[in-house]
């Protein structure tokens, strides 16, 4: 199994944990869940990563065709997931702007900015490289997906 299906599980796993230890003080409002969801979906699609380095470095012929099949199942959705999470993510920061204010001393708050950045810019330069693919695009949309990755990190253990 390749590293990125581990830290993947412990994303999932920390922000399950986040709202599970919420839920005991108050009932989880409904922009909570959106973040959830809009997690939910990133995950779906930077899973792609694992899958594709899984391929790159499997020594066996049978893993490879597996995880390809694995892969074109998976391509067609790609596009609505990736656009559905920024939409949810979208709203789950207006919803709590407009609650809290827009507050960049709040480590939460800022690190939770800079991620909504980094996912438009991740959903812009995938409709590109649709359209307009070049490696230039395809180099952004990969490691911004990285960061993507460890920005959501960082904003659900703060
Ligand atoms: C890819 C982007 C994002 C994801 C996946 C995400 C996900 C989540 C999740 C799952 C939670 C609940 C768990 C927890 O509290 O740790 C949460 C809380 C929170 N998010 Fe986000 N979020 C994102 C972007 C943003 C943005 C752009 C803002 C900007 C306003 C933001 C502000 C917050 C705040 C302030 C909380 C805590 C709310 C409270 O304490 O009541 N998030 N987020
Ligand atoms: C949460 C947002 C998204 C994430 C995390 C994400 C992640 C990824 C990853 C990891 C790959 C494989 C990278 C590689 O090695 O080339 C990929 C490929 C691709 N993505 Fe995205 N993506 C997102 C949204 C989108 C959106 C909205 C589109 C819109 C069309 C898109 C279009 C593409 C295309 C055309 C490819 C290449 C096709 C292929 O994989 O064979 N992505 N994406």
């Amino acid at each position: 199994m390749n590293k990125w299906f581990y830290l993947n599980l412990a994303l999932l796993i920390t922000a399950i944990w986040q709202l599970v230890k919420r839920s005991y003080f108050h009932s989880i409002s409904l922009f909570l869940w959106l973040g959830f969801i809009g997690l939910l979906l990133f995950l779906f699609n930077w899973t792609r990563h694992a899958v594709f380095s899984t391929i790159r470095n499997a020594p066996r012929r049978k893993t490879k065709i597996k995880f390809a099949n694995i892969s074109k199942k998976a391509l067609p959705y790609h596009k609505w997931s990736g656009t559905a999470a920024l939409l949810l993510i979208l709203c789950h920061a207006i919803w709590i702007m407009n609650k809290y204010g827009i507050l960049l001393d709040y480590p939460k708050m800022f690190i939770g900015i800079l991620a909504g950045l980094t996912l438009i810019i991740q959903v812009s330069t995938g409709w590109l490289r649709q359209y307009w693919p070049s490696g230039l695009k395809r180099k952004v949309h990969l490691y911004g997906g990285m960061l993507l990755f460890f920005l959501i990190f960082v904003h659900i253990i703060l």
